[in-house]
């Protein structure tokens, strides 16, 4: 029994694809294709895989059908975290998609997944992303307002993981693997209020994904980082090979 995880697949079976990159960079190219191959050869049904978040470019479930249906097809248990991009989960609406797809997929959200005697935890996350003012390549100055926006939303997701440990906790979980859809620091940060939870509930790893595209790869924390590995697994970075955790 394994655990595995790749985030950003970014798929567009029926919708329409927003980001040029993936139109034009060789790594895009069929990449579903290639990582269904990838999968079937690695993922046993006894394994579990979670995608971490920006699953598909649907602007509603109906439009996320066909991406929905190509991720249940994949082998083993799928566990899916919300991405910025996934417009058609409603966080407030978790339990409805869980119905939904019950037996499929489970969609994580203020809630744990058991794995062993792990639980999995997680939540989307937030960092602050700019816009940054620039003097060549020293940043000289921030978005004040964007800067307010983004510890607010820090703030809720901050709520929402702590959720997920304390539910996991309540049910007997010591140990924890933490997954974020966003990277855990932002690129002015060593540490955050998210590294402090890691640190705070003992989680063993830290994984995210969101960072694509070869010049974002190094915009986080990776490897041992205060007794906690941290790893980046979005699909481009891992060419499409899911990263075995445990
Ligand atoms: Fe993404
Ligand atoms: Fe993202």
């Amino acid at each position: 029994m394994s655990l595995f995880a790749i985030g950003d697949l970014h798929l567009h079976f029926q919708s329409v694809l927003k980001a040029h990159g993936q139109l034009h960079a060789p790594v895009w190219q069929n990449h579903e294709e290639i990582l269904r191959k990838n999968c079937e050869a690695l993922i046993r049904p006894t394994d579990t895989l979670v995608l971490v978040g920006d699953h598909s470019w649907g602007k509603n479930l109906e439009e996320c059908e066909r991406d929905l249906a190509y991720i249940c097809a994949l082998p083993g248990r799928k566990i899916l975290l919300r991405g910025n991009h996934d417009m058609f989960w409603d966080a407030k609406k978790t339990d409805a998609l869980n119905r939904l797809f019950e037996g499929k997929l489970f969609f994580l959200q203020n809630a744990y997944a058991p794995y062993q005697d792990y639980a999995i935890v997680g939540t989307k996350g937030y960092t602050f992303e700019g816009p940054f003012f620039l003097r060549g390549k020293k940043i000289v100055g921030w978005d004040k307002e964007a800067e307010a926006h983004a510890e607010k939303l820090i703030e809720r997701e901050l709520e929402r993981l702590k959720i997920s440990f304390e539910a996991a906790r309540a049910d007997g979980f010591s140990r924890f693997i933490m997954f974020l859809h966003y990277p855990p620091t932002s690129i002015l940060e060593s540490n955050s209020a998210f590294t402090a939870m890691a640190e705070a509930y003992g989680a063993e790893q830290v994984i995210y994904a969101h960072c694509h595209g070869e010049s974002r790869f190094h915009d986080s924390i990776e490897g041992r980082h205060h007794g906690i590995t941290y790893r980046l697994v979005s699909g481009d970075y891992l060419r499409w090979m899911p990263a075995r955790i445990l």
